[in-house]
C-alpha cells in the first residue's frame, strides 16, 4: 500500500513539473499572462513560437509516459496502478504544486498517459483528433474528441476495465479544464490554430 500511495505521489509531483511555465520563466515571461493563458504547449506556440511549443509538447507527453512506468515498476503487471499514477500526472499538470495550483488542460500529458497504457486506441482517437484539428483548425476542439472517443475506443475493443475507467477520468479532468474552450466553440470565437489572441481564463 505504501509503495502504491508513493507511486501517485510521485507521479503528481513529476506532473506539477510545467514545462510551458519553466521555459517562460527562462524567457522572463510567466505564459498565463498571455495568450488563451494556458500552461501549456498550444499557449506556448501562440505566445512563444513553434520550436519552444515542440519542445514543451514533447516534454509534458514524456512526463505522462513516466508516470505510467513508475505505475509499471511500483505496481507491476496492476494496471489500475499505472492508470491511477497517469492520473495523478495530469492532475499535477493541471493543478501544479510548484506554480500555485494554476497550470495547463493535461492533453499532452494524457498523451503520453494514454498511449503507454493502450497505445493503438489512444492511436485511433489521434488520428481522428488530428484530422478534426487540420479541418477546424480548433486545436481544443481535437483535444476534446481525442479524451472523449478513447474510453469508448477501449471498450469496443474489449481493454480491461481498468483502462476504461482511467480514460474517462482523464476525459472528465479535460472536459473541465476546457470548459472556457467549450463555451467559445459554442459561440464560434474560440482562437484557430495559428491566431494571436485569446482571452485569459
Ligand atoms: O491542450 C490545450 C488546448 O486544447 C487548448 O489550449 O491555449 O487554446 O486554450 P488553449
Amino acid at each position: 500500500m505504501i509503495l502504491q500511495i508513493v507511486a501517485i505521489v510521485l507521479s503528481y509531483l513529476l506532473g506539477s513539473i510545467s514545462f510551458s511555465l519553466l521555459y517562460g520563466k527562462l524567457k522572463g515571461i510567466d505564459i498565463r499572462q498571455h495568450g488563451s493563458g494556458n500552461a501549456g504547449a498550444t499557449n506556448t506556440l501562440r505566445v512563444l513560437g513553434k520550436g519552444p511549443a515542440i519542445l514543451v509538447l514533447l516534454l509534458d507527453v514524456i512526463k505522462g509516459i513516466i508516470a505510467v512506468l513508475i505505475g509499471h515498476w511500483l505496481g507491476g503487471e496492476s494496471s489500475w496502478l499505472a492508470g491511477l499514477c497517469g492520473i495523478a500526472a495530469i492532475a499535477g499538470h493541471n493543478w501544479p504544486i510548484y506554480f500555485h495550483f494554476r497550470g495547463g488542460k493535461g492533453i499532452a500529458t494524457a498523451i503520453g498517459v494514454l498511449t503507454s497504457l493502450a497505445f493503438f486506441p489512444a492511436l485511433y482517437a489521434g488520428i481522428i483528433a488530428i484530422l478534426s484539428i487540420i479541418i477546424t483548425r480548433y486545436v481544443s476542439l481535437g483535444s476534446l474528441i481525442f479524451v472523449i472517443l478513447t474510453p469508448w475506443i477501449l471498450l469496443v475493443l474489449g481493454y480491461e476495465w481498468s483502462f476504461f475507467w482511467t480514460a474517462l477520468v482523464i476525459c472528465l479532468f479535460a472536459i473541465w479544464r476546457h470548459r472556457s474552450n467549450i463555451v467559445k466553440l459554442a459561440r464560434g470565437n474560440e482562437n484557430k490554430l495559428g491566431s494571436k489572441g485569446g482571452d485569459r481564463l
